[in-house]
């Protein structure tokens, strides 16, 4: 299957979040800023029409210096766990973070959630 695209401001996010679009360069009208802090999360419904392994893409910034860390769950279970999201270098330049995972046919959750105190990047998209 060719990607969808995602909007990260389309998804659900945590209480305290901001759609900002102050760092240029974004997909869609903007991007999802959550606060600073651990379990700040954004989570995408993903719908497969089959099962199988498929490559998620989010796209994000991160302008600080330090990593930012996040756990990747699907459908509620952690896949990819504590991974680490290095400095873009800038706010304004956006990267993707891609991981494989499996995917059931039908709706899939797919929640980024941040699992040290500097919280999760900016969150602009999931492409599966
Ligand atoms: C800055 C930046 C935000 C970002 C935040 C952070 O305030 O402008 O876009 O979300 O840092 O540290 O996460």
């Amino acid at each position: 299957e060719s990607a969808t695209r995602y909007e990260a401001e389309a998804a659900t996010y945590s209480a305290g979040s901001t759609v900002d679009t102050d760092h240029s360069g974004f997909s869609g009208t903007g991007f999802v800023n959550t606060p600073n802090k651990v379990g700040s999360a954004v989570q995408w419904t993903v719908n497969r029409a089959q099962a199988g392994p498929a490559t998620l893409a989010f796209g994000h910034a991160n302008g600080t210096t330090a990593n930012r860390a996040l756990d990747i769950a699907v459908s509620g279970t952690v896949t990819a766990k504590n991974v680490a999201v290095p400095s873009t270098g800038a706010w304004t330049r956006w990267r993707t973070l891609v991981i494989t995972a499996n995917l059931k046919a039908g709706p899939n959750t797919i929640r980024a959630t941040a699992t040290t105190a500097n919280g999760a990047p900016n969150l602009d998209y999931l492409d599966v």
